[in-house]
């Protein structure tokens, strides 16, 4: 199965922000790396809109001509939003205002019942569901209970043991991930991943049989500054088809 690249474009975001004026626009970048060739573009709504604002995403989806995915918090305010905006998928994130970015998976079987309501929302409005967890047996389960179409697995503590060269803790991780892709699987949902990953890190990620898509964005967005998006882009895929099987 040839893994698909979603770019997370929050980033561009981010530096329009630090002057809150109207440039760089996520929108243009997003359109830039449909023509480097992504597969989908991500953008996370967050509660203090820190980056992205609903106007990109209500613009986002009018352009947007491959798969838009909304993350976004869980909360009434937010699934109203997004039921109106109607992305092709919502990525259903834990948020905690101070977070320099999203820290674990959401605890999806702490809170079945009103997660199942929320998503039962989505796909009455014909908009699929993905929920972002660590890979963790309880939580695979329970995102199943909870009615999830996909899965998407948090990367992050298997970027953070490659980056520190801990390489026991980076066997330990990736098998998480392979075992729980593989669970997921069995289970009938449909996986993706995310977090963290980069030029070094991705083609073991991209390796995992049964993973579907990559949501990748810092550095992504990190190097397009340095060399532009349809670079950056292009060779972030070139990373991930050299994994592949
Ligand atoms: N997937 C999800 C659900 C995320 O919340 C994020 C961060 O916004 C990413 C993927 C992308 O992470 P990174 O910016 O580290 O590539």
């Amino acid at each position: 199965m040839a893994i698909k690249l979603g770019v997370n474009i929050d980033h561009i975001a981010t530096i329009r922000e630090a002057r809150k004026i109207r440039e760089p626009d996520p929108v243009a970048a997003a359109i830039l790396a449909e023509i480097a060739g992504c597969h989908g573009i991500t953008a996370h709504l967050r509660e203090d809109r820190r980056h992205i604002q609903e106007r990109d995403v209500r613009l986002l989806r009018g352009v947007v001509t491959t798969h838009l995915n909304m993350e976004m918090a869980p909360t009434p305010e937010m699934v109203q939003l997004a039921i109106d905006i109607q992305p092709d998928m919502v990525t259903l994130v834990p948020e905690n205002r101070e977070e320099v970015t999203t820290e674990g998976g959401l605890n999806v079987a702490a809170r079945i019942d009103d997660l199942s309501k929320s998503i039962a929302s989505f796909k009455n409005n014909d908009i699929a569901v993905s929920v972002f967890i660590d890979p963790d047996t309880d939580q695979v389960k329970a995102a199943k209970k909870a009615g999830a179409d996909f899965a998407e697995f948090h990367t992050g503590r298997f970027a953070n043991a490659f980056d520190m060269g801990a390489s026991a803790d980076v066997e330990r991780e990736f098998a998480a991930l392979q075992d729980m892709t593989v669970l997921a699987r069995k289970y009938g949902l449909r996986v993706n991943a995310g977090h963290g990953l980069n030029y070094r890190n991705v083609g073991y990620i991209a390796s995992i049989e049964g993973i579907e898509e990559l949501n990748i964005g810092h550095s992504i967005i990190g190097r397009a500054a340095l060399v532009g998006i349809d670079r950056a882009v292009k060779e972030m895929l070139d990373a991930i088809r050299r994994a592949e099987h």
